[in-house]
């Protein structure tokens, strides 16, 4: 029998080891590896940066049966690169009948809902390109899925690695947002002291 491929694009230009996409995604593609998959991960911001680049993340694309897509909410969409990366596959059809599609997405708002246009954006993308949607999971600043992210990760890996769509799982609540948004606060002000701003944060520098 072949090995069935699983192929982590991640796209946050923190990059693989730092992001908290590369992470959530690495753990996700472990329990894929620990299945028997072949696994590869790609760095798309480092993929569109050059023309060989983009060749080999296409051909990872074309190889694998499964793409998981992994990365922070921006604008309510992706990061440009990973739309300039998705328009080349769309463009080429790359893996067309082949490659299923799950989306790993979390955002810096406190709830899940904010990645509900970026979600239909992808299960919009799979249509049309010919991959198979397998779901996504979308995560806030406050909310938990029961479990540790491992515990979940594990159990949508399990679900993948078996050809089936990942389970639909509801979001809880792990802390009430107006205690996540008095911790980003804590966390604006600390930065703009460290950055010599620490007075300035409701200047409107372009108002006049
Ligand atoms: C340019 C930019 C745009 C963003 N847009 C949103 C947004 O529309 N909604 C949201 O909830 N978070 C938004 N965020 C927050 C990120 O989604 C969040 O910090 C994420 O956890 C970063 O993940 P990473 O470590 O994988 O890059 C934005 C962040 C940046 C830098």
């Amino acid at each position: 029998m072949t090995e069935k491929r699983a192929l982590l694009l991640v796209g946050s230009p923190r990059g693989i080891e730092k992001s908290t996409s590369g992470r959530l995604g690495g753990h996700l593609l472990d329990t894929l590896k620990a299945r028997g998959f072949g696994t590869e991960q790609v760095h798309v911001h480092a993929a569109v940066r050059s023309p060989d680049a983009l060749e080999s993340a296409l051909a990872a694309a074309a190889a694998a049966d499964l793409v998981i897509l992994s990365l922070p909410l921006y604008v309510d969409s992706f990061p440009a690169p990973v739309i300039a990366f998705l328009e080349n596959v769309a463009e080429r059809r790359t893996g067309a009948g082949r490659a299923g599609l799950f989306l790993l997405i979390q955002c810096g708002f406190p709830e899940s809902e904010q990645n509900a246009t970026a979600l239909a954006i992808a299960e919009r993308f799979a249509a049309e390109v010919g991959w198979r949607w397998l779901g996504g999971l979308a995560l806030g600043g406050v909310e938990t899925y029961g479990g540790s992210a491992h515990e979940v990760l594990e159990q949508i890996g399990k679900a993948l690695a078996e050809g089936k769509p990942a389970p639909d799982l509801a979001a809880k609540k792990a802390m009430p947002a107006w205690l996540y948004r008095a911790g980003g606060n804590i966390m604006w002000r600390r930065m703009a002291k460290q950055n010599g701003v620490a007075g300035k944060l409701r200047a409107r520098p372009y108002e006049d």
